[in-house]
């Protein structure tokens, strides 16, 4: 049977006491209060919540996109407010990614292209990065895909 407490080396990902409040001028937006939750690896989460509840505001301080005004979130135990921008950049490239259902792939880039980005810009030589972009889209059912374009996409 497994443990109810999280092991701590399991433990990738872990929000304390997350706060966010946007500020312009007068106006005060009091976004999150104290969130904390920790995901394992190999787990699966959904944030769930009414529109303006704050998930896109969780979602971009949780991948180090935005900063709380209150709170810490470590991913695989490095507390991100602690980082430089160096070794945040660095943690974002190896251990956080985005999946939107609009935007922000390369536009002129191929499906294989894309997803060799991430590993070109961590140093990852072109012949290893598209033989492991190639493996990554077969695992998603887009392997007749590979010299599609975002914009031929579904
Ligand atoms: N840059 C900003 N400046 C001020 N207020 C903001 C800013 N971004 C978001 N907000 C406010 O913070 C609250 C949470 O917004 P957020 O976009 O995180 O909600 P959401 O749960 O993702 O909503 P949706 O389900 O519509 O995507 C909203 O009241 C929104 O108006
Ligand atoms: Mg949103």
């Amino acid at each position: 049977m497994k443990s109810a407490t999280a092991n701590s080396a399991d433990v990738v990902l872990r929000a304390t006491k997350v706060a966010k409040i946007y500020k312009e001028g007068e106006l005060r937006t009091d976004v999150l209060h104290e969130v904390s939750f920790s995901v394992k690896r190999g787990e699966t989460v959904s944030i769930v919540g009414a529109s303006g509840t704050g998930k896109s505001t969780l979602l971009h301080i949780l991948g180090g996109l935005d900063t709380a005004t209150g709170g810490e979130v470590e991913v695989e135990g490095q507390t991100m407010s602690r980082l430089s921008d160096r070794a945040r950049g660095q943690l974002r490239n190896r251990s956080l990614g985005f999946i939107y259902q609009f935007h922000h792939l390369l536009p002129e880039f191929t499906a294989l292209e894309n997803v060799c980005m991430p590993l070109l810009i961590r140093g990852t030589s072109i012949a290893k990065a598209r033989t492991l972009a190639t493996e990554l889209l077969e695992r998603v059912g887009l392997a007749a895909r590979v010299a599609h374009k975002p914009g031929e996409l579904s």
